[in-house]
């Protein structure tokens, strides 16, 4: 299949299995996130959800290869996160789209293929494709400062897409943006995964988007976050605008509030 093209032939995508870490000195160290199993299969999208502070990102991060767990591990397809990230198969959407100023929008999208010539993923589609879909045809020789804040969400995710990597962490990506943007912008982002259906681990702060978006909503406990609640989400796909609204999609986003409010009652 074609999201299994250049990768391990393994089943596991991603896997986390009794993960710590801490941040600071012995002594004063903080725990981030402590005993944490997590698992996320080729070809699915799981959104984490949790309290502020809980280690969201610190997973992420971890899952990224941006930080190394104290205890417990990390693979990508049955191997350490390292190789995977060494190979280029790790797109990492940050907080704030962090694009280069100086360069215009395409290029921008084109600028993990230039660093990256020798990624063992060939990308299913070009970045003028990518910008395409996500409704950029149109500014593609502009540079980030004359964009929208939501357009240039659009740009990293295009980016984070570009050289087709295996697998895509995205920390809150559609947190700058207002409301009416940000729904449309996750619709575009099915849009776009659907078409060859990587592994996904978003984190979010809104519940109904993380059931919009996900096969499984995984609830972290306040922190050391561990995994309270793990909530499948078996809407068919492909995922409309319209179901925003539908009483399926409200009867999930009750189940995962409720396992929220569990977590932050039982830090008080
Ligand atoms: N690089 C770091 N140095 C020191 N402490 C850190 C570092 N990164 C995270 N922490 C601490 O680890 C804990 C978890 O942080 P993290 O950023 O993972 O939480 P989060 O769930 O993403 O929070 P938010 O919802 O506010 O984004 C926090 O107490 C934070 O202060
Ligand atoms: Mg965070």
């Amino acid at each position: 299949m074609a999201r299994d093209a250049g990768v391990s032939q393994s089943d596991e995508g991603l896997v986390l299995e009794r993960v710590a870490k801490s941040f600071g000195r012995a002594g004063r160290a903080r725990q981030a996130v402590s005993d944490l199993d997590l698992r996320v299969d080729h070809g699915r999208f799981v959104c984490l959800i949790g309290p502020s502070g809980c280690g969201k990102s610190t997973v992420l991060r971890l899952a990224a290869g941006l930080v190394k767990a104290d205890r417990g591990s990390v693979q990508l397809f049955g191997e350490d996160v390292a190789l995977a990230r060494r190979e280029k198969r790790i797109g990492y959407v940050p907080q704030s789209p962090a694009l280069l100023a100086w360069r215009s929008v395409l290029d921008n999208v084109r600028f993990p293929l230039e660093v990256n010539r020798n990624a063992p993923v060939s990308p299913t589609r070009s970045p003028e494709e990518l910008l395409g879909a996500l409704g950029l045809g149109d500014v593609l020789h502009r540079h980030p400062a004359e964009l929208s804040g939501g357009m240039q969400q659009r740009v990293a995710i295009a980016r984070a897409f570009a050289f087709g990597p295996s697998v895509l962490l995205m920390d809150e990506p559609f947190s700058a943006v207002d409301e009416m943007t940000r729904e449309s912008l996750r619709h575009e982002l099915l849009a776009v995964w659907q078409a060859d259906q990587r592994l996904v681990l978003f984190v979010t702060h809104s519940v109904i988007e993380a059931v919009v978006l996900a096969d499984e909503v995984v609830v972290l406990s306040a922190r050391p976050g561990r995994v309270a609640a793990r909530i499948p989400v078996e809407l068919t796909r492909p995922r409309t605008a319209e179901l925003e609204d539908s009483s399926e999609v409200h009867a999930v986003a009750r189940e995962v509030r409720g396992a929220l409010r569990a977590v932050t009652e039982g830090s008080r």
